[in-house]
């Protein structure tokens, strides 16, 4: 089976009610990038980015997957997908895909803030101040903060390096790594954008960009992708 490349970001789960962070009312409107998504926003307030991913977790709860995520899950029917996503949600495995590389971690999963190879599935939605993990230490989201290594980019290039497909839905391609791994992708390899606005980062002319969301895109390119089965 031929490899189809999935990068994802927030732009596939805004059909699902799950806000984006750069688009109007996105999440770093409300809330200062410093304060809730850094190592030195979490020793200075921890309880505040405690609060901030509670909430995420706690909105996640109500959300589903939407037709994009299920139609990724389908494709695995006709190619080898392989889903590098930027995105902590959870909506690509509860809709059935099954190769999924988180980059910027899991919202519903934690860790010991001083031995990070200690990482637990959360009960329910709420860390507070006070969990710990079985070393003693405070427990944090199990999230890459700006600032922090992304331990899982060189997997995430190696998988795109063998691509024979590239599909990318629902990011600005604003962050570093993961806006790079395009690149990493086999020269003559077709590369299809999903997303109601064209990235800055995409601009190239070898690119087929859908300027649709995530659902109706998906809908148009699935028989697509399928013939190139
Ligand atoms: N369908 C498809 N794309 C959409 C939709 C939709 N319904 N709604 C918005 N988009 C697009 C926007 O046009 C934008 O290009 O999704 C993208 C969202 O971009 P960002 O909000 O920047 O999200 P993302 O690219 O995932 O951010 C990357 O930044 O803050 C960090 O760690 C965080 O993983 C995140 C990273």
């Amino acid at each position: 089976m031929k490899k189809l490349i999935v990068l994802t970001g927030a732009g596939i789960s805004a059909e699902s009610g799950i806000s984006t962070f750069r688009d109007k009312d996105g999440l770093w409107e409300k809330h200062r990038i410093e304060d809730v998504a850094t190592p030195q926003g979490w020793h200075a307030n921890p309880k505040l980015v405690l609060d901030f991913y509670n909430q995420r977790r706690k909105q996640l709860l109500t959300c589903k997957p939407n037709g994009a995520h299920l139609a990724l899950a389908k494709l695995e029917q006709y190619f080898d997908v392989h889903i590098i996503t930027q995105n902590v949600d959870d909506l690509h495995e509860r809709a059935g895909s099954s190769q999924i590389l988180h980059l910027h971690g899991e919202l519903k999963k934690v860790r010991s803030s001083m031995d990070e190879s200690l990482i637990y599935d959360l009960d329910g939605w709420q860390l507070n101040l006070g969990d710990k993990c079985e070393k003693g230490s405070q427990l944090r989201p199990h999230i890459v903060w700006f600032g922090e290594m992304v331990p899982a980019i060189e997997q995430a290039a190696d998988i795109m390096a063998n691509a024979d497909l590239v599909l990318i839905i629902g990011t600005s391609l604003n962050v570093y790594p993961a806006a790079s791994l395009m690149h990493y992708a086999p020269s003559e390899t077709p590369i299809y954008i999903i997303d109601p606005v064209q990235p800055n980062a995409a601009k190239d002319s070898k690119i087929t960009h859908i300027t649709q969301k995530a659902v109706e895109g998906m809908n148009q390119l699935l028989p697509l992708l399928i013939q190139q089965k």
